[in-house]
């Protein structure tokens, strides 16, 4: 009988970096699923919540860290602590709110009780039934193994040999939070949007790259002007046949200019720059950069960015100051989680419109993440077919035409729309899933000379 290759050994078929192509496996797939949960979401640093949505003592929010959920919590002394929601005694949830808060945690099956420490501090019967003989200290909720900030943004790990927060993040991730920190005085909107996609994460994550789609895909945004739409002399017919006839395909941007941004670990940014979104957009959106400090900032290339950052593996940064978590619940189900920032000292005609604005776009009540969800669960869906899971999916767009410069710490692309930021994800995601030591794994992911 011949072995089975392992997922592990089947890597350099199932991501081709060199045609842009990929087996429809991995989006499907239970061990790579697993594998993902575990080489993945068990090392990299996850966000969990902003600092702004537990700001008193006993203040606690429950976040998704892979197959896990771990309760942030305030301390008495003002830090954080993130451990697990599963009791000591049998495994209950200690915790069933999503947010809210506490002077401690019981567990309500059989009333253990946990300090905001995480420390068991209360037993019931403890004399009576264990005879004092349960040592107390043995029992804590079990902690995870780093947690840090970078300008409110909390973030943990399971991995305690995990690099520090600020290495992992890079100037890459660290500018794309950046986008949020210096518009102002930010501070989580209370509540965090979420809903279900039937979709496998991968398609939710390498989506916020994809500025091929929105032309076709949310049509009807741009038909009732949620998105505007560019100038006449911007756009041209869309697809033709080989004989010049129109197929009645939608206007496309045809020289909407990119600017692409690649990072260790496998961050990514990537969309229009700045410059020609103000074409299409105008200038107001951008309105807030406009100021020298915050210029200063975001550096000479930073402000350039009018794209999606993302935050490997799965936090991505809007241009309308919104985080979202693309949580992954099993192969084909993933919830995605909007938070929504608010700077505290705009006015609030201000502060409504830009609420209202994020929430038109984006989560359960925005147009736009509601049609990408119909195509990600046909997507998906499409993985399974015995036949179908045999054709690979494509990501050929300006293939092995850009060349990369390497400035501020940044490595970036100048280009047309293109596929560079999905390959990029899912190169770092094939490293990711052979497990290397943190050391390798950022070699492997420096940037090279030209995509
Ligand atoms: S499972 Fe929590 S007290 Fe028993
Ligand atoms: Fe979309």
């Amino acid at each position: 009988m011949t072995d089975v290759p392992s997922v592990v050994d089947r890597l350099d078929d199932l991501v081709r970096l060199d045609t842009g192509e990929l087996d429809r496996r991995i989006f499907s797939d239970q061990e790579i699923f697993d594998l993902e949960m575990k080489n993945i979401f068990g090392r990299a640093w996850l966000f969990l919540c902003h600092d702004t949505q537990i700001p008193k003592r006993g203040d606690f929010f429950e976040a998704p860290m892979g197959s896990d959920n771990v309760l942030v919590v305030r301390q008495r002394d003002g830090s954080i602590r993130a451990f697990l929601n599963t009791c000591s005694h049998r495994g209950n949830a200690v915790c069933r709110a999503e947010e809210g808060n506490v002077r401690n945690f019981m567990c309500t099956y059989h009333g253990w009780t946990f300090g905001l420490d995480g420390e068991l501090v209360g037993v019931p019967g403890k004399s009576i039934f264990y005879k004092d003989k349960l040592d107390l200290s043995k029992h804590p909720l079990r902690k995870v193994a780093q947690l840090d900030t970078y300008r409110g943004f909390v973030f943990a790990t399971f991995d305690e040999t995990a690099p520090p927060l600020e290495e992992y993040l890079g100037a890459t991730g660290r500018l794309g939070l950046d986008l949020i920190a210096e518009r102002g005085d930010m501070v989580a909107v209370p509540g965090v949007q979420k809903f279900t996609v039937q979709t496998n994460w991968k398609f939710t994550v390498d989506n916020v790259f994809d500025y091929y789609h929105p032309q076709i895909t949310h049509m009807s945004a741009f038909s009732v002007g949620l998105i505007p739409a560019p100038p006449d002399d911007f756009v041209e017919g869309g697809a033709k046949s080989d004989t010049g006839a129109n197929l009645e395909v939608p206007f496309l941007p045809t020289d909407l200019h990119n600017f692409v941004v690649v990072g260790e670990y496998g961050h990514a940014i990537s969309g229009p720059d700045q410059e020609s979104l103000e074409v299409s957009a105008g200038p107001e959106p951008f309105a807030w950069r406009h100021k020298p400090e915050v210029e200063e900032r975001l550096g000479r290339h930073g402000g350039r960015v009018a794209g999606h950052p993302h935050i490997f593996p799965t936090t991505w940064v809007t241009t309308n100051a919104q985080l979202s978590l693309r949580v992954p619940r099993s192969p084909d189900v993933t919830e995605i989680w909007w938070f929504s920032f608010r700077d505290r000292n705009a006015s609030q005609e201000e502060q409504a419109a830009s609420l209202d604005s994020q929430i038109h776009f984006f989560g359960p009540a925005g147009m736009l993440e509601q049609e990408d969800g119909e195509n990600w669960a046909q997507s998906t869906l499409q993985t399974k077919g015995l036949q179908s899971r045999e054709v690979p999916q494509l990501l050929k767009m300006g293939l092995g035409t850009s060349e990369v410069v390497k400035e501020d710490g940044l490595a970036f692309m100048d280009a047309p729309i293109n596929e560079h930021a999905q390959l990029w994800t899912y190169h770092a995601w094939r490293e990711w899933l052979r497990n290397p030591s943190w050391e390798e794994l950022r070699e492997r992911t420096i940037p090279r000379d030209r995509y």
